[in-house]
């Protein structure tokens, strides 16, 4: 039998009904905060998340599913690509590319697959989805104002608030400007010079390569040596410490609630200043339900104008996750409202053309055959729950009216064809 590659899913009904009322539901968020959808492709120049996301993180250096293209075009020739392991460096390609700024567009969305090598497990897979969403534009547009870092936690949590998800907490930390890092950095290694001869071969090559990344090992040996390191809270300047406090000012104000972890570096290279993440309890050891930050100089980094950005993207597999504690698939999926049973040779015409009728009013419809026996057509309905079943036999078109069987009452009445959408929309 052939089986899904490892850490992929089938996402089935009806669980697939939870995905789309949580798309339904962020999308009505999105667009009261005026944030338009962009669709990059899914998969882009490994150049991109290189130079985006940065070597030296284990999403780059370990996760990729990277390939050479195999195009006989000499364009095509040896081509590096790769899938995309997260969305913001895409977005940011694309707001260059195409020039956003100048159309005066600066708040997107985006709804797709990310795809990284990690070890499944509950809450990670190697193709995940993610609602990502970002605001990016040059400073003029307000984009490096603490006021936007404010605005995207506040529609967060309105967010969750909105889907259903109670319990969260929101982490916050700054992860400072390329000079504050520079400095961290230094101290890094003087920190880590006496004792990283006993951490892990990841973390000896991170102290000499790009030292921040240390904070995100995840071996539990290193985690005592990790926890008497430095914090990059030391090493911000006035206007960085300025901007987290400005931050900090309106989440009280807006009564958004958050923990300070000064620990919190996030795994990707492009962040600067706020930097954070909202957890749940119900997740187990991938408790990180979205994370995200600000990332001053990531299109400058590509090769753009100077565009501050701010972002997060939520792990949709694990909202859905959160979710299902409380929610279950059945709660928000609709089921038909009647099942047309067509009774002997003939009657297949007769029903698809109550079924067209039944569909115009917006009445979820489902049907059989004409070959069916009655105890056969009850079954189905009763299988996909259907809250009537009516019968379309020679003698109901012969009178133009129908019997109509309530299935959990079992009362059944004849209705004329042209009262039978009202009645079945009044659910008597
Ligand atoms: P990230 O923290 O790498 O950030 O991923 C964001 C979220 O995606 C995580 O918090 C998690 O919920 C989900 N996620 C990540 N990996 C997996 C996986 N293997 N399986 C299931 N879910 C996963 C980013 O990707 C940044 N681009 C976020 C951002 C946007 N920063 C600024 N703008």
């Amino acid at each position: 039998m052939i089986k899904s590659p490892r850490g992929t899913r089938d996402l089935l009904p009806p669980d697939t009904a939870l995905w789309n009322f949580v798309e339904a539901a962020v999308r009505d968020v999105f667009r009261a905060y005026n944030f338009h959808e962009i669709r990059t492709p899914i998969f882009e120049s490994t150049e991109l998340f290189a130079r985006g996301v940065g070597e030296e993180t284990d999403i780059v250096s370990k996760e990729m599913f990277t390939w050479e293209d195999r195009g006989r075009a000499a364009s095509d020739k040896g081509q590096s690509l790769t899938l995309r392991p997260e969305n913001t460096a895409g977005i940011v390609r694309a707001y260059i590319e195409h020039k956003l700024w100048e159309r005066g567009l600066n708040k997107f969305f985006s709804i797709g697959p990310m795809f990284r090598r990690e070890r499944p497990q509950k809450g990670r897979y190697r193709q995940f989805y993610q609602i990502d969403a970002e605001v990016i534009g040059p400073a003029s547009s307000g984009s490096e104002s603490p006021a936007r870092d404010a605005e995207i936690l506040e529609m967060l949590a309105t967010l969750l608030d909105r889907v259903g998800i109670a319990n969260w907490t929101l982490e916050l930390n700054s992860v400072g400007c390329p000079a504050d890092r520079a400095r961290f950095n230094d101290a890094l290694r003087r920190a880590l010079a006496p004792v990283v001869g006993k951490m892990c071969a990841d973390c000896q090559r991170r102290a000499v390569t790009n030292p921040l990344r240390v904070f995100d090992c995840k071996v539990p040996e290193d985690q005592p040596i990790i926890a008497k390191l430095p914090t990059i809270s030391q090493f911000l300047d006035e206007a960085c410490r300025a901007h987290y406090e400005g931050v900090k000012q309106i989440l009280n104000a807006v009564q958004i609630p958050y923990q300070e972890n000064p620990r919190l570096v996030r795994g990707l290279d492009y962040y600067t200043r706020t930097a954070f993440e909202f957890t749940h309890g119900s997740l187990g050891a991938q408790n990180a339900i979205l994370g995200g930050g600000r990332y001053d100089g990531l299109s400058e980094a590509l090769g753009g104008p100077a565009a501050p950005g701010i972002g997060f993207a939520i792990g949709e597999d694990r909202l859905v996750l959160s979710l299902m504690e409380t929610e279950s698939a059945e709660s928000v999926i609709r089921k038909p409202d009647v099942y047309i049973a067509p009774l002997g040779a003939g009657m297949n015409r007769e029903a698809a053309r109550l079924a067209r009728e039944l569909r115009r009013h917006d009445l979820v419809v489902d049907l059989g055959d004409e070959s069916f026996r009655l105890k056969k057509s009850f079954e189905a309905a009763d299988r996909m729950r259907a809250r009537y079943i009516l019968i379309v036999g020679e003698n109901e078109v012969a009178a133009d009216a129908f019997a109509l069987k309530h299935l959990a009452s079992g009362e059944q009445v004849t209705v004329p064809r042209g009262d039978l959408a009202q009645r079945i929309l009044r659910n008597e």
